[in-house]
């Protein structure tokens, strides 16, 4: 099979290019690199040679809203007849606090750019997609663990987005039942990296997330941890959330296109996560016992928007595609620590 990555050098779409490529998939990225860089490529490329493995990467530089770049994509794929079989649409934007500032650069880019992309995909027929949704769309609750039928209200303009897409998968599947397979994946906290440390995450600029700040200070990069907040309505004071290792997460596009490809038609929306919550105080202790390293933290106060719990209930995912995610938070340090160790300085 040939799959389309959009946003393949990305934090995540990196760890499922990997896969799909030792897999056998051949890969054809569309990146803007706006937020990743192109020795991602070039360290892709590298592992495939050491490994010996043939399947066949190619990369193309572009953003998903050029509309004639995506046009081009899929009709060269079919003049030189390696169609795309199934699109994994990863490219976007993720910020929630620059989605606060910017919304309509939000809505411009991740819902602009993944209705270029249907429409492309329609009319080329192709109908197979897996999409890149997040928890951030069950917004406050307090029931946890949040399956699917959970409520959806997000709470910032980049959760919006996200709502404004799997809203537009819906009317298209019911437009055409017979001919739709989609499956919109809704992650929750991903993080680690991959154990060969050749890819992880590299945030530009300082890290809003948990994981990836935390490794920055292990690394000497930043001064202390801010934990925000120890008086929230938990086991410990800290907020809870669900991490999953980014090597299950990937696994877990692997199990979906397994998944639709044993299925005519098919909209469904899963959620990956880990089905655990640790708290900010557990991630710390976990971190320090796992690498050796010493965390110094201060308590601060909240960060606007935040919400105490968020775990997910998995078992959509592991009936519906027989997926379970199989790393510990013991690993997820270990791998998360050996990439910044070995990439002081990300991919720069
Ligand atoms: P990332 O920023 O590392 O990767 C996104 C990639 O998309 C980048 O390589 C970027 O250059 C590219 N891109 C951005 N705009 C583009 C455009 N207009 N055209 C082409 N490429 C473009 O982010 P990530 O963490 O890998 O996230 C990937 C997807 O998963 C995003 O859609 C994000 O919203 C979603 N998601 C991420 C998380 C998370 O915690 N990382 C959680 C839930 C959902
Ligand atoms: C955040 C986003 C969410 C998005 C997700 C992935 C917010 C409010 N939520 O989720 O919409 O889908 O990233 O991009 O931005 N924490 C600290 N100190 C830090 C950073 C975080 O104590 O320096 C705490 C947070 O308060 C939270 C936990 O660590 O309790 C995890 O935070 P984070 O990694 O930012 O993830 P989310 O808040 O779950």
């Amino acid at each position: 099979m040939r799959i389309l990555l959009t946003g393949g050098s990305g934090f995540i779409g990196s760890h499922i290019a990997l896969l799909l490529l030792e897999r056998g998939f051949d890969v054809l990225i569309l990146d803007s690199f706006i937020n990743s860089s192109y020795n991602v490529i070039y360290r892709i490329e590298n592992y495939l040679d050491n490994k010996k493995i043939n399947s066949k990467l190619e990369t193309v530089v572009g953003d998903i809203r050029n509309k004639k770049l995506l046009n081009n994509i899929f009709s060269d794929s079919i003049k030189e007849e390696k169609p795309i079989d199934a699109v994994i649409h990863l490219a976007g934007l993720k910020s929630v606090s620059d989605s606060l500032i910017n919304p309509l650069h939000y809505w411009d880019v991740n819902v602009l750019g993944t209705l270029n992309l249907l429409l492309t995909m329609k009319e080329f027929e192709c109908y197979s997609l897996i999409f890149s949704s997040s928890a951030t769309i069950y917004g406050l609750s307090d029931t946890v663990p949040m399956a699917e039928d959970h409520k959806i209200s997000p709470i910032n303009p980049y959760g919006q987005t996200k709502v404004a897409i799997e809203n537009m998968f819906h009317d298209l599947y019911n437009s055409n039942i017979n001919f739709w397979k989609i499956c919109s994946l809704r992650y929750f906290n991903p993080v680690g990296a991959h154990p060969s440390g050749l890819i992880g995450e590299d945030p530009i600029g300082n890290p809003n997330n948990l994981f990836p700040f935390l490794t920055q200070v292990a690394i000497g990069r930043q001064k202390l941890l801010k934990v925000f907040g120890d008086n929230w309505d938990t086991k410990d004071g800290s907020g809870i959330r669900d991490y999953i290792h980014i090597v299950d997460l990937a696994e877990g596009h692997l199990a979906c296109i397994d998944y639709l490809n044993s299925k005519d038609a098919c909209l469904e929306f899963i959620n990956l996560g880990s089905g655990k919550g640790y708290s900010v105080f557990q991630i710390i202790r976990q971190f320090e016992l796992s690498t050796g390293c010493q965390i110094p933290f201060s308590i601060q106060s909240r960060r606007d928007g935040d919400v105490a719990e968020c775990y997910a209930d998995i078992s959509k995912a592991r009936k519906l595609l027989g997926w379970t995610p199989l790393k510990s938070l013991d690993q997820i340090c270990i791998d998360g620590w050996n990439w910044q160790m070995k990439n002081p300085n990300g991919y720069s």
